[in-house]
Formats: C-alpha cells, sequence, structure tokens
C-alpha cells in the first residue's frame, strides 16, 4: 500500500540499473567474485518502478526476488554485464551502477576442471581487466547516453575516493556508500557527491535509502524543456 501511494516522480522515464556481484570462471566449478547481496540495487529498480518509471535491472548472479513490473536481465560475468548495459543505455534516461563488478578476470578460462594432483605445485593464472561499463556508458555520445549515477563503497577515505570516481568516470553524481562494516552503523547510510561538494541522505533501511535516492535523481534530471 505504502508502494501504491509514492509519488510518480518517474512517469514516463525510463531507468537502467546494474546490481550484484559478477562472477568471472577460473575453470567450470571455480571463479572470482566480489562480495554484494544487490539489495541496494533491488531496492532501486523497485523504487523507480513505484516511482513510475519503466525499469530494466541487469542483475549479476544473486537470489533475490524480481520487483513488481521490472524487466530483468540475469547475466554472470562482467564481459556479460557490459554486453547487455551498453546496447540498453541508450534507450534509458537514467542509468544507475550499483553492481559490484569484479575488477579483473583470469585471461583463459579452463574448459576442464583444475585437477589437485595431489603435493603438486598450486595452480598460477594470469589476470586481465574488465570493462568499465558506467565509464563507457558516460562516455557515450550526448544523444545516447542516460543520466548516469556511480557508487562507490570504500573502505577509507570515502569522500576522497568518491570524488574521484566522480571526475575519473565523468558521471554527475556518485553515491557513497558509508556501510555499516566499516563505520559501526545499524543502518546503512548513503552520502550524495556531485560537483558542487556532498550531502548525507537521512540513514534508513535500504528501501528508504532508495526511495531518497530515486526522489534525489528525479529532482537533478536535466528537464525536456532545456
Ligand atoms: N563499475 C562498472 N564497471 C566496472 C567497475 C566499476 O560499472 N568494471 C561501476 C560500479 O558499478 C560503481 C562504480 O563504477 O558504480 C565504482 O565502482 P568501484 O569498484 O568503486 O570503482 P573502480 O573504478 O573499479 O575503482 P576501485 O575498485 O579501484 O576503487
Ligand atoms: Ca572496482
Amino acid at each position: 500500500l505504502i508502494a501504491f501511494f509514492q509519488p510518480k516522480r518517474l512517469a514516463g522515464k525510463t531507468l537502467l540499473v546494474t546490481a550484484g556481484p559478477t562472477f568471472e570462471a577460473i575453470d567450470p566449478v571455480r571463479g572470482i567474485t566480489n562480495h554484494s547481496s544487490g539489495k541496494m540495487g533491488f531496492a532501486i529498480a523497485r523504487a523507480a518502478a513505484e516511482a513510475g518509471a519503466q525499469v530494466t535491472l541487469v542483475a549479476g548472479p544473486v537470489h533475490l526476488p524480481t520487483p513488481a513490473g521490472v524487466r530483468r536481465i540475469n547475466v554472470q560475468s562482467a564481459q556479460q554485464m557490459f554486453d547487455a548495459v551498453l546496447p540498453l543505455a541508450p534507450q534509458h534516461d537514467v542509468f544507475v551502477a550499483t553492481a559490484a563488478v569484479a575488477d579483473w578476470r583470469p585471461a583463459h578460462i579452463t574448459t576442464h576442471k583444475i585437477k589437485k594432483e595431489g603435493g603438486k605445485a598450486v595452480p598460477s593464472f594470469d589476470l586481465v581487466e574488465n570493462p568499465d561499463i558506467l565509464a563507457a556508458v558516460a562516455r557515450l555520445p550526448e544523444a545516447d547516453r542516460p543520466w548516469c549515477v556511480g557508487f562507490a563503497a570504500e573502505s577509507h577515505e570515502l569522500l576522497k575516493h568518491a570524488r574521484q570516481k566522480l571526475e575519473r568516470k565523468r558521471v554527475p553524481l556518485v553515491v557513497g556508500n558509508l556501510g555499516p562494516a566499516t563505520f559501526g552503523r545499524d543502518d546503512n547510510t548513503l552520502v550524495l557527491v556531485d560537483a558542487h561538494g556532498h550531502r548525507e541522505l537521512p540513514s534508513g533501511d535500504k528501501l528508504t535509502l532508495a526511495r531518497a535516492l530515486v526522489a534525489e535523481v528525479a529532482a537533478r534530471l536535466p528537464s525536456q524543456l532545456d
């Protein structure tokens, strides 16, 4: 019922969101991944749909229910997430990158399971860097480029790193995550970092934060009349 009465701030808008971790295969049974529950991205997808947006959610491997009315595309690896997002981006007004994308993947995927062969040398493998999905979307030609929001989960010096990401990825807004793991708080706190400064959103559960963030995004979207 609360969801039904959310103001329709994004009516007529389209929003694309990435969520969850990515999984980079080493062999058919092993891989590299990041810690990410996917809950923040799913909450943003839900809040945006409640606000009247048409929402596409590109999700890494997580077991979360798809929010009502949201189109979901499941992927595993960073490259698959990149391949799904880039063609979709020009069809969307807003792109919110919450995914915890693995920065590197094994250079070669072994087609057979690597065996221990007891006591012999441990395997080693080279890594290559994954494409930066957010930076690529933010560099699309202006006519194709959605309004981009990045996330920054940092273990230290959050504001400094969030500001660097704002500039390096050329996005108008970065959301810093002062997570409970790093700051000992029960609720999550989000800090909005833009070219002018920073401001904390009132702390709350992820859906409350997602709704507040959607309201912020709606207020910052360039108007169609400009
Ligand atoms: N991101 C992305 N594609 C990547 C890496 C990151 O789209 N290959 C996005 C994330 O979804 C997030 C933002 O970029 O919105 C910042 O991600 P983060 O991992 O904090 O930044 P990195 O540039 O990867 O820097 P580092 O991990 O070294 O802090
Ligand atoms: Ca990273």
